[in-house]
């Protein structure tokens, strides 16, 4: 693990916390890059005996830098909008291990991905493949296409991150699949080449994805006999980590589940991981501001705030806290910790027992995925900095925000 404590100090690799915190100030999100490519390769080898292609989830962590790396270790991605595929050709990712999701893909997004000739589309309505064919014929291109099949499973995760049931908005209902399939071969500038699928987010065992695989094989059989043969297919993302005490399943024991599904398909497997690669690469660095203990609770006011990390507040995720320096001198007390905007929703962790001091140093984990990315400028308050370090080398892969650059954009009226 890359977050690790050393003579009670927690470390990032071979980094001193502290010593970042003093660099680069506070809140800080800190990579690790080992981190990132330990998860990326644990999920690309366990599917190591079939053809495949990972393609991280880029909505989970969008840094160039982390894309970059990803890039250069093999990694395709999962894209869901025209900023998302601009970001990933900036940092050098090859267009052609690219999946485009997501529901409302607009004619532009479209018309830039056949220009830089992604992998495939990931169809979720009737409406947008008839789109995307007018799109590839007014650019005399064959656009290559998958359908996002809605399984209709129940992955048992938070109901905002779960997205395979039929009261969802994505995909396309499982009985409807079939008619879709054939409106899409009689469009003349598509080329259907798969079928995908993604449950939803944080998912710990393996059993939704098995029985949404089960459904797609069907799927697949049924298509055989119209005469619709697929190059691929997609299962999606998902897997979950652990922030407390969930024993997810290991990306091993995941492509052992379908193992024998994929194999008696024979076709190429694409993934679309992101927490999985993501969240444990990274940690919010973060600095105690103001201790107030009250007679109901304690709260400790710090220096990030939900405008910084949102998952507590919006799916109550239990995100661990870590002091950066274990010491034994204070007096472990029960506490909120807290950030400083003007909403009870503002919380970053409740009931944490803690020593803490002002000024101490705390330790989000699990903020690699789903973190920086969801920040905002709630309050005027600058996005921080993230940081990635390599050893004991450290990099800054993206500047915190000044206050000018708050307003830039904005005018007075003449
Ligand atoms: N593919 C598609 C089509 C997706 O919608 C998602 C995530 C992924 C792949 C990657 O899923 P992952 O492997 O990361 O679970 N903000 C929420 C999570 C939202 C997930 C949205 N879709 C959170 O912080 O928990």
């Amino acid at each position: 693990m890359a977050f690790v404590y050393q003579n009670n100090t927690l470390y990032a690799e071979d980094c001193n916390l502290n010593d970042l915190a003093k660099k680069f100030g506070t809140p800080l999100y800190v990579y690790s890059k080992a981190q990132f490519l330990k998860n990326f390769h644990a999920i690309d080898d366990a599917f190591a005996e079939i053809e495949h292609q990972v393609c991280f989830a880029v909505k989970s962590n969008s840094n160039l830098a982390v894309l970059n790396l990803l890039a250069q270790n093999g990694s395709g991605f999962d894209i869901v909008s025209g900023g998302e595929l601009a970001r990933v050709l900036k940092a050098g990712g090859d267009a052609s291990k690219i999946v485009f999701s997501g529901l409302g893909k607009t004619e532009q997004d479209i018309e830039v991905a056949l220009n830089a000739g992604i992998a495939c589309f990931n169809v979720e309505s009737y409406r947008e493949l008839t789109r995307i064919n007018q799109v590839a014929s007014r650019l005399n291109k064959i656009a290559p296409i998958s359908l996002r099949v809605n399984p209709d499973v129940d992955a048992q995760t938070h109901p905002y991150i779960s997205t395979g049931l039929k009261e969802n908005k994505f995909g396309i209902a499982h009985d409807d699949a079939l008619d879709t399939y054939r409106y899409a071969a009689s469009l003349s500038n598509l080329e259907i080449i798969g079928i995908d699928c993604h449950i939803g987010s944080q998912l710990l065992d393996t059993q939704p994805f098995v029985d949404a695989l089960i459904k797609l094989e069907q799927m697949i059989d049924e298509l055989k006999a119209i005469g619709i043969t697929l190059k691929h297919i997609d299962i999606g993302g998902g897997l979950g980590v652990q922030y407390k005490d969930e024993q997810p399943a290991t990306p091993k024991q995941y492509a052992d589940a379908m193992m024998p599904i994929l194999q008696r398909l024979g076709l190429k497997v694409y993934l679309e991981p992101g927490r999985l690669i993501s969240a444990t690469a990274g940690v919010l660095l973060t600095q105690v501001d103001i201790l107030k203990p009250t007679h109901h609770r304690n709260f400790a006011i710090v220096d990030a705030a939900m405008n910084d990390l949102i998952r507590p507040a919006l799916y109550q995720s239990w995100m661990d806290v870590k002091a950066v320096n274990q010491s034994q001198a204070n007096e472990v007390k029960t506490w909120d910790i807290v950030g400083a905007i003007c909403e009870t929703g503002d919380f970053l962790a409740k009931d944490r027992d803690l020593a803490l001091q002002e000024k101490d140093l705390l330790a989000i984990m699990g903020a690699g995925a789903y973190s920086f990315v969801m920040s905002s400028n709630y309050n005027t308050r600058g996005r921080a900095a993230e940081v990635m370090v390599d050893g004991e080398q450290v990099h800054l892969v993206r500047e915190r925000e000044s206050l000018e650059q708050l307003w830039q954009y904005e005018h007075l009226l003449p």
